[in-house]
């Protein structure tokens, strides 16, 4: 099999695998992080054929969907690829891609690391950020029945942190504890370059959220 039926089979795959995706993690969701990982790519030197895999099997099964086991996203990407006859050192690098690729595991709660890894990471972080990242966010905010913003609340978690309380917490609050944060913590310069204009898109919607809270004109 050629890597680009191999890529072919894994989209088809993961298509038909996140049918019943809640809207965050679709396969929209897929493809625009494996949109982002190519456009990466482009700029950066790295395995592509490892990136591109990774990027589509990244969000194969989510431990939160699946009472925590934290294993079975990993598990299900590699009983897929070995039916795909792709080399055992392929399949090892794109399971350790998707074991560490989520915000909470990072880099910090393992020893694996891998400009491969830096790249998907960067991609699915870029698709929490901007107008994509708003809708998403509130998307997941009206899911868990969140108000979308309390102004009894401090938005700003380390305006107070005394007052804050996180479970059902507004939903704008999470541009404080996630979003805003991430434009500094893209590992590669072409990520770092797209996080910062859409940092500023959610600095000016938030500034007009406020404006029209208050009934300004
Ligand atoms: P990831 O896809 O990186 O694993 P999550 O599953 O945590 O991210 O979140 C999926 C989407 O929902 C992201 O856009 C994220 O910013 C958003 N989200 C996560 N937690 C919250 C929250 N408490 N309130 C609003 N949006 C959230
Ligand atoms: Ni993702």
């Amino acid at each position: 099999m050629t890597q680009d039926q191999i890529i072919s089979n894994t989209k088809s795959y993961v298509k038909e695998s996140l049918e019943d995706a809640e809207g965050g993690h679709d396969w929209f969701h897929i493809l625009r992080v494996y949109n982002n990982a190519r456009h990466i790519l482009s700029r950066e030197t790295a395995d592509a054929f490892v990136v591109e895999l990774a990027s589509l099997l990244h969000d194969i099964a989510d431990s939160k969907f699946h009472k925590g086991d934290e294993e079975i996203g990993p598990r299900k990407a590699k009983a897929f690829l070995e039916t795909q006859s792709v080399d055992y050192e392929v399949i090892e690098h794109v399971v350790n891609i998707i074991k560490n690729v989520s915000y909470k595991g990072g880099h910090k709660s393992s020893d694996f690391h891998s400009v491969e890894l830096d790249i998907v990471q960067d991609a699915d972080r870029l698709d929490a950020l901007g107008a994509i990242g708003i809708a998403r966010t509130f998307n997941f905010g009206g899911f868990k029945n969140n108000p979308l913003y309390d102004p009894e609340i401090p938005a700003n978690p380390s305006q107070s942190k005394a007052e804050y309380k996180k479970s059902n917490s507004p939903t704008i609050n999470h541009f404080y504890e996630k979003l805003l944060l991430l434009k500094d913590k893209m590992n590669t310069e072409t990520a770092r370059d797209i996080a910062a204009e859409r940092h500023e898109f959610m600095e000016n919607y938030l500034d007009q959220f406020y404006k029209e809270w208050d009934g300004e004109r």
